[in-house]
C-alpha cells in the first residue's frame, strides 16, 4: 500500500490535475484536503477536456472514491453544478463522491467581503479569484464559521446564519460595499434545497479515509494552488488562505504524518503565477507573450493571463524542504522545445547581496534579482514523447540539472496535455 501527496511546488497550475488522473488509475481514493473552486485542474482525455475545480480529479476514472476533504472550503452550489455538469457529460457522481461534514461552507457575503477588501488594498490587491475563498477560510479560523454537516441541521444552521449576517452587515457597511445580500430567509431556503441535493455524498471523510489506508489500499492527496501560494510557506500575503503544501493533508484530511509515504512535487519546466505579488523570474520581453501562447497559460478558473518566468531553483528548494518532497514530476517539458536557450534562475540578488534561500521578508522578496545560469535549448519537438531516452539529449541535459541543482529525483515528465503524453521513469504506487 501506498500513500502519495500531488503538490504544486510552485505557484499553483503546475499540471497537478493531468498527474492525479493519470496516477488514480493505481489507486482507489482520491482526496482534496485544502482550497475550494479557486482550483482549475485540467484533464484531457483523447478531444475531450475537462476542468475540475472542487471535485477530485480522480473522478473520470470509473470505480474510485473521490473525497472532498474537511480542509476544503465549499460553495455548495458550484459543487452541485460541477456534479451536473460531470454526470452530463457521461461521468458517474454518486456515493463516489463524499464530503466532509466538517468542511466549511463558502456564504454569498464571503463573495462580498472580499470584493470590498481587495478594493480597499488598491494597489496591493492580491488578485484573488473572488470566490469567497479567503473571507471562508476567516471564518473557520475565528470559529464562526458554517460547516457542511450543518446542512442536515436546518434549525443550526438558521441560527448561526442570522447571527454572522448581524456581523455581515455591519462589517460590509464599514469596508464600503454597496452589495445588496438576499435576505436570511432565502439563503437559508436556497441552501436547506441544496443540502437536501448534496445530503447523498455528506460524511464523516476522516474515518472513511482511515479505514482504507489501514486497509493498505493506494491513496493520492490532491493539493490545490502550490507550495509559493500556501498561508504560510508561500509568498505572504500574496498567498492564498489555505495550507496548500503536504502538512495540509494532516489537518485537511484528518490523516496522520505516519500515514503519508510519498510527496509528489509538481514542477512546471518554467514558472507561471497568476494574480499579484512577486515573481522575480517573470519574463517581461515577449518571449514572456510567446511562452504565454503556447503553453496556453490562461487561468483554468478566471481565464486571467497568468505571468510567465524561467524555472526559480531557489523558490523550488524551499518547496522541496517545506513539503519534504522525494519525487519531482517535471510538466510541459514541450512548450520549451525550439528555444535557442533556456535560463534557470540558480540564487537571486537582493539589495547588492546574494541569497540562496527564498525570502520570508515580502520586501526582499520584491526586490529580488534573479542570477542565472544559462542552457542550450533544443529544436526537435518533445510532444508525445513516452521515454526519456528519446528526449533530444539537451533536454535529457536539462533534466539531469534540475535533478542535480534540486538533489531530487525526477520521476515523471509530462510532454502533452492528453493523459498518454508522459515518461514514467518511477512508479508511485
Ligand atoms: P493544475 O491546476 O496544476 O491542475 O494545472 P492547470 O490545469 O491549471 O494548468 C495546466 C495546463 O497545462 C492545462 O491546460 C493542462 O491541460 C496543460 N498541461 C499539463 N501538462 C502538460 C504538458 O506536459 N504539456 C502541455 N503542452 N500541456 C500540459
Ligand atoms: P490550482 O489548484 C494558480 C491565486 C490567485 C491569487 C491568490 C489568492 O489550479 O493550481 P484566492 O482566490 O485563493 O484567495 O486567491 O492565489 N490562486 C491560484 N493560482 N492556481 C490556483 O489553483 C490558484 N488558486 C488561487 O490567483 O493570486
Ligand atoms: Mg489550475
Amino acid at each position: 500500500m501506498s500513500t502519495v501527496v500531488i503538490v504544486g511546488a510552485q505557484w499553483g497550475d503546475e499540471g497537478k490535475g493531468k498527474l492525479v488522473d493519470f496516477l488514480t488509475e493505481k489507486a482507489d481514493v482520491v482526496a482534496r484536503y485544502q482550497g475550494g473552486h479557486n482550483a482549475g485542474h485540467t484533464v484531457v482525455i483523447g478531444n475531450e477536456k475537462f476542468i475540475l475545480h472542487l471535485v477530485p480529479s480522480g473522478i473520470l476514472h470509473r470505480g474510485k472514491l473521490c473525497i472532498i476533504g474537511n480542509g476544503t472550503v465549499v460553495d455548495p452550489f458550484y459543487l452541485l453544478r460541477e456534479i451536473l455538469g460531470l454526470r452530463e457529460k457521461g461521468i458517474e457522481v454518486k456515493r463516489n463522491l463524499l464530503l466532509s461534514k466538517s468542511a466549511h461552507l463558502i456564504m454569498p457575503y464571503h463573495m462580498a467581503i472580499e470584493e470590498a477588501s481587495e478594493n480597499l488594498k488598491g494597489s496591493k490587491k492580491i488578485g484573488t479569484t473572488g470566490r469567497g475563498i479567503g473571507p471562508a477560510y476567516v471564518d473557520k479560523m475565528a470559529r464562526t464559521g458554517i460547516r457542511v454537516g450543518d446542512l442536515l441541521y436546518p434549525e443550526v444552521f438558521r441560527e448561526k446564519l442570522q447571527r454572522n449576517l448581524r456581523y455581515v452587515d455591519i462589517l460590509l457597511k464599514a469596508l464600503g460595499s454597496s452589495t445588496e445580500l438576499s435576505s436570511s430567509e432565502e439563503i437559508y431556503r436556497q441552501f436547506m434545497e441544496c443540502g437536501e441535493l448534496l445530503s447523498s455524498h455528506i460524511e464523516d471523510t476522516d474515518i472513511v479515509i482511515n479505514k482504507i489506508i489501514d486497509e493498505g489500499r493506494n491513496v493520492l492527496f490532491e493539493g490545490a494552488q502550490g507550495t509559493l501560494l500556501d498561508v504560510d510557506h508561500g509568498s505572504y500575503p500574496y498567498v492564498t488562505s489555505s495550507s496548500s503544501s503536504a502538512g495540509g493533508v494532516c489537518t485537511g484530511l484528518g490523516v496522520g504524518p505516519t500515514k503519508i509515504n510519498k510527496v509528489l512535487g509538481v514542477v512546471k519546466a518554467y514558472t507561471t503565477r497568476v494574480g499579484s505579488g512577486p515573481f522575480p523570474t517573470e519574463i517581461k520581453e515577449p518571449l514572456g507573450d510567446i511562452i504565454r501562447e503556447k503553453g496556453g497559460e490562461y487561468g483554468a478558473t478566471t481565464g486571467r493571463p497568468r505571468r510567465c518566468g524561467w524555472l526559480d531553483i531557489v523558490s523550488l528548494r524551499h518547496s522541496i524542504r517545506v513539503n519534504g518532497i522525494t519525487g519531482i514530476a517535471i510538466t510541459k517539458l514541450d512548450i520549451l522545445d525550439g528555444l535557442e536557450t533556456i535560463k534557470v534562475c540558480t540564487s537571486y540578488k537582493c539589495n547588492g547581496r546574494v541569497v540562496e534561500e527564498f525570502p520570508k521578508e515580502i520586501a526582499l522578496l520584491e526586490s529580488a534579482e534573479p542570477v542565472y545560469e544559462i542552457m542550450s535549448g533544443w529544436s526537435e519537438s518533445t510532444a508525445g514523447i513516452r521515454e526519456f531516452k528519446t528526449l533530444p539529449s539537451s533536454a535529457q541535459k536539462y533534466i539531469k540539472a534540475i535533478e542535480k541543482l534540486l538533489k531530487v529525483n525526477v520521476h515523471m515528465i509530462s510532454t502533452g496535455k492528453e493523459r498518454e503524453k508522459l515518461i514514467t521513469i518511477k512508479e508511485q504506487f
